[in-house]
């Protein structure tokens, strides 16, 4: 039997009364690709960001790795650490694209040959070598997406979590994060995915996850 990474039981969130999640009982196992589908609105931006312990959820239990979060506890900035998501619209800091994508591993503290050695290797990662030095604000869309996928990967979280990553991709691109994405969890890294790129995400997807208007349906269009 695998374990779960993140467990969810009965969790709901709301917003202004309305209520946007509503998960009984959901498992993430570790090591895989789970891929979470459903139309706009259901609630899948908000489901990563509970999962990236950004938005406390309003009721219910969340067990990482084992250990309920308490949003309030002295453990939560240990928990987030091993947390990363790429937002469905990349925000870069205003300066080269090697300092956006250093940018985590300073935070940890990592000395900086470690630090410039990770960083390139992560650029070559995702199609971006010699990229390092350009300002990361005057890069296309897609290419600022890349960058956004190399600062993730670039701290070898144990959890990954991206929201919409093919969106602004060319096809040779999103060949790119496919490649790289599914070569993830034999790192020991857990991805979880959300995407309307249905066929991408279908081939990559080790689990298939629904929602609908904040719950958990059986299948699509249901
Ligand atoms: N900060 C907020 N304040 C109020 N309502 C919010 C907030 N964030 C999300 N919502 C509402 O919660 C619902 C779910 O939003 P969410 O962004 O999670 O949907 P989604 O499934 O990611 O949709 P999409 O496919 O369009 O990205 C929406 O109806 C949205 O209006
Ligand atoms: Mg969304």
């Amino acid at each position: 039997m695998s374990e779960a990474l993140f467990s969810l039981r009965g969790v709901v969130k709301r917003f202004e009364e309305r209520e946007v999640l509503n998960l009984e009982r959901l498992d993430l196992q570790a090591g895989l690709i789970t891929v979470v589908e459903g139309p706009n609105g259901a609630g899948k931006t908000t489901l990563l960001s509970i999962l990236a312990l950004i938005t406390p959820p309003d009721h219910g239990r969340l067990f990482f790795d084992g250990h309920e979060i308490s949003h309030s506890g002295k453990q939560l900035t240990a928990w987030r650490r091993q947390i990363t998501l790429v937002a469905q619209q990349a925000y870069l800091f205003e300066s080269s694209v090697e300092k956006n994508v250093a940018y985590g591993l300073r935070l940890r503290g990592l000395a900086r040959a470690e630090r410039e050695q990770r960083v390139a290797q992560a650029l070559e990662l995702v199609g971006l070598g010699g990229f390092g030095p350009r300002r990361a604000r005057q890069l296309s869309g897609g290419e600022m997406q890349r960058v956004a996928l190399a600062r993730a990967l670039v701290l070898r979280p144990r959890a990954l979590l991206l929201d919409e990553p093919f969106a602004n991709l060319d096809p040779a691109s999103s060949q790119v994060f496919e490649r790289v994405l599914a070569e993830l969890p034999g790192q020991g890294c857990t991805v979880v995915l959300v995407s309307h790129a249905l066929e991408q995400a279908h081939r990559l997807a080790q689990k298939l996850v629904y929602l609908r208007q904040g719950r958990l349906a059986p299948q699509a269009g249901q």
